[in-house]
């Protein structure tokens, strides 16, 4: 029996799109790129979370002269948010780069790891983040839900 994964996310011309939480936002998460550490990929990523307290919480990339050790902005900012605000969930989370090596005009694609990441903070609140991509201009992809991203991601739920 053949099955098939499908699932809706909007893609929109660019930020003008978005409504103005959404858009606020993603111009939090374009301005956090300016904090990353990135000086051996020069790729400057910026994540930016709203809270269910309505507060707006940033991370990014930070690198490491030990490569593997680096961490990426998505989960810089939800091991921040786990850490700091462990009773609030996330609503939204928007992520965008910079870099000097490319026109910067595509939607980010997050890692796996940070796929992964963002499901397990899904699964521990109960609550789907919608996520914002977007590069410094150009389109700008809206998904629902981490869910969407990882399919057939593991939920920990064989662990108990
Ligand atoms: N990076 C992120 O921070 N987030 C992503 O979604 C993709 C990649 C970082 C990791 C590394 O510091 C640099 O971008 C190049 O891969």
């Amino acid at each position: 029996m053949k099955q098939q994964f499908n699932f809706e996310f909007d893609y929109l011309e660019d930020i003008s799109q978005l409504d103005e939480q959404d858009a606020s936002l993603l111009r939090a998460a374009m301005k956090a790129t300016q904090t990353a550490f990135a000086p051996y990929s020069n790729f400057k990523v910026g994540a930016a979370a709203l809270l269910s307290n309505g507060q707006i919480i940033i991370g990014s990339n930070q690198e490491s002269a030990s490569y593997p050790v680096g961490i990426c902005a998505e989960r810089t900012l939800l091991n921040s948010i786990g850490s700091q605000f462990p009773n609030e969930t996330i609503i939204s989370m928007a992520i965008s780069y910079d870099s000097s090596k490319t026109a910067c005009n595509e939607p980010i694609s997050p890692c796996g790891m940070c796929r992964q990441s963002l499901l397990d903070f899904e699964n521990r609140y109960h609550a789907a983040i919608k996520i914002i991509l977007a590069g410094k201009t150009g389109p700008v992809m809206v998904v629902k839900s981490a869910k969407d991203l990882l399919p057939f991601g593991f939920d920990g739920s064989v662990l108990k």
